[in-house]
This record gives structure tokens, sequence and C-alpha cells, in this order.
């Protein structure tokens, strides 16, 4: 399939620079990163072109991984192995990975779904793993804009288990597993790139 015909973000080609620009001096020492919810792959194939000292693993629900693996393919980069199915409720992978990476996720999936994220992240990750999660979060129960707030109430129309999470449960949950917040950065259209370590 032709790159122009696969499924593309606007939002991943204005959002990947800004959060390069975070994650590139946070992974100069991380050599096997897994993407959790690839989506479109755009961020893989456009992070592993830019961090070419580490492997991308990108993954997904089992139905996108054909056309991510159509726009990996159409790059054909050595540390960027084909996507592998990674739904975030059934089995995680056996492989240990130092780095793991998540956009647009968290609001997605229901609140069981997020805790499953971290319990997996755990799973396959060693201490010193390098955690990175990329999206809008509330603070002190609070939307940081309206068009957060606005995306809220979208989303929840869609499913009512979705929804923007508050950033005090997801430090809670990170921290159950061993994972310490270490920065917090605010990133265009008011969005969050949170970088957790584990110790
Ligand atoms: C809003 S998209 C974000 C995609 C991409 N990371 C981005 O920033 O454009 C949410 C992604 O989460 C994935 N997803 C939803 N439920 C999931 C699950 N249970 N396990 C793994 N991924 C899931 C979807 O397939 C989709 O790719």
């Amino acid at each position: 399939m032709e790159l122009a015909q696969l499924p593309f973000s606007q939002a991943c080609e204005n959002n990947q620079r800004p959060i390069l620009d975070v994650l590139k001096p946070k992974l100069t020492d991380s050599l096997q990163l897994l993407e959790v919810g690839s989506g479109t792959g755009q961020h893989a194939t456009f992070f592993a072109h830019q961090l070419p000292h580490l492997t991308w693993q990108a993954s997904d629900q089992h139905c996108n991984i054909n056309h991510i693996n159509c726009r990996i393919n159409h790059f054909k980069r050595s540390n960027l192995p084909s996507a592998i199915a990674l739904d975030i409720s059934q089995t995680w992978p056996t492989q240990n990975y130092d780095a793991v990476f998540t956009a647009n996720t968290l609001h997605i999936v229901n609140r069981q779904l997020v805790e499953a994220f971290f319990a997996g992240v755990a799973k396959i990750t060693l201490t010193n793993a390098n955690l990175f999660i990329y999206g809008p979060f509330n603070y002190q129960k609070q939307y940081t804009s309206d068009s957060n707030a606005n995306f809220d109430i979208w989303l929840k129309q869609r499913d009512p288990q979705s929804g923007i999470r508050d950033i005090e449960w997801i430090v809670e949950l990170a921290n159950a597993q061993q994972f310490e917040l270490v920065e917090d950065v605010s990133m265009p259209a008011n969005n969050r790139l949170v970088h957790f370590i584990k110790r």
C-alpha cells in the first residue's frame, strides 16, 4: 500500500519534534524501547530515524498491526523491527526493555487498562528503565484548558469509560510499580510529557 493511503495523524506530525526534543537527551543510555499504542506508526518511524542508537519496537492492538507494518516497511530501518501485537489487557512480551513510550493512550482506554498498563510496564522493565507518557492530564481535578475540557466531553460521549486522567492518580500507579516521577514537561497544545524512572 502507498504511504499516502495509510492512516495519518496530523497531530503526530505536529508533536513529534517537540517530543523528540525532550526524549533525545533522556534516551542516550537506552537501547531497547517499546512503544505502546503506536497508532499510525508515524511516531515509530520518526523516532527510530532520529534515535538510531536504539531499537524502537512499535506495538498496538492486533487490528492496527498491518497498517503500522506497511508504514514501517516503507522506511526499512534496521532499528525499527516489525510492530508486534500488544493489547494492554492481554499477556505482555517476555522480552525486557529499558524504555517505554506511549502517546495519547491512557485517556483512550478504561481505568482498569490504565492500571494494567503500569503492571505490564513493570513486568517488562528492569531497574533504571525510562517510562514516558505523552498526552493531556488534569491537575488537582482541573482541566488545564477549555480545549481539554471539550476534548474530555467528546471522549466520554464516545466511550464513558475513557477520559483525561488525573496526573496524581497516574503518579500513584507509577509509584506503586517503583517508577519515580522525574520530570513533567509542558508541551504544545496543552499536553504533557511525563518522565518516570524505575528505581
Ligand atoms: C489516540 S490513539 C494514539 C495513537 C498514537 N500513539 C498517537 O499518538 O497518535 C490510541 C491508541 O491506543 C491504542 N489502544 C487502544 N486500546 C488499546 C489496548 N487495549 N491495548 C493497546 N493499545 C490500545 C489504539 O489502537 C490507538 O492506536
